[in-house]
């Protein structure tokens, strides 16, 4: 057992709000959804890169629930952006080991577009290399106001015992139930907030504000943001040292 544990590799969890794409556009002098097909384009560069760092788990923001606000033009460049990505690299993820999952409320997600999602779930599903989640109509206060009814409804129903309600039982509600926690929350584009990612998973996370537009965010900047957190002492409350 102590071999195995010393040759075990680690299994980070790393979050990104993959933030900047409309900025990086209009720069460019095009229009917004320019940026979000280059963004989609990043993500298979840093996923690759994730298996030698020892990422196991990568979550991405893709669609917040505070999203439907933008234009109708482009809230819906960006479903449509969804469908075509999850078509065309469904295989791809497939073969390179990649196990996908979608987080965030489908209900309000086109009919094509969640059977997609759900394809591409059961495709991937015995994989286990990385575990690439995508936050798709994703918001952590929808979640966990999602979350709360269900578990209401197992209280109601006489499945759970209100003095059984705690730390440990409410995640298993979440749509990350079977996540582990993210060690590290990456945003891109010089924002430094949170925008309703990841609220409760988070607690403990380190967080890592870049200034780069998520187009421009390469793997090789993806690798010195995950080895500066590993020179991060991670205390949990306790003193150390
Ligand atoms: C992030 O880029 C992608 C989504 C939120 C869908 P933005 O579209 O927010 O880009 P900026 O922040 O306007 O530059
Ligand atoms: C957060 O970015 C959501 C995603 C990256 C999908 P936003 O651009 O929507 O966040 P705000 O509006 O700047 O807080
Ligand atoms: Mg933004």
């Amino acid at each position: 057992m102590a071999e195995a544990e010393e040759t075990r590799q680690p299994s980070l969890h790393v979050a990104i709000i993959m933030d900047g794409n409309g900025r990086w556009a209009q720069k460019r002098g095009k229009p917004r959804l320019f940026g979000h097909h280059a963004g989609a384009r990043r993500v298979s560069e840093i996923l690759e890169a994730c298996p030698d760092l020892g990422v196991k788990y990568l979550t991405i923001f893709a669609f917040s629930t505070e999203n439907w606000k933008r234009t109708q033009a482009e809230v819906a460049g960006l479903m449509s952006l969804f469908r075509r990505y999850i078509e065309k690299e469904a295989r791809k993820l497939f073969k390179r080991g990649v196990r996908v999952r979608f987080i965030g409320d489908r209900v309000r997600l086109d009919e094509k577009l969640v059977s997609l999602m759900d394809d591409l779930e059961l495709l991937t599903a015995e994989n286990d290399l990385v575990h690439l989640t995508i936050a798709l109509n994703y918001g952590s206060r929808d979640e966990v106001a999602r979350a709360t009814k269900r578990l209401a409804e197992d209280v109601a129903a006489g499945r759970l015992r209100p003095q059984d309600v705690d730390v440990e039982t409410l995640p298993h509600y979440l749509d990350t139930c079977v996540l582990p926690d993210p060690d590290l929350v990456i945003r891109t584009s010089g924002e430094a907030r949170i925008s309703n990612f990841l609220l409760w998973q988070s607690a403990y996370a380190e967080y890592e504000f870049v200034d780069t537009l998520w187009p421009d965010f390469s793997a090789g900047e993806f690798v010195e943001v995950v080895n500066r957190f590993h020179l991060r002492e991670r205390r949990y409350g306790a003193v150390t040292g």
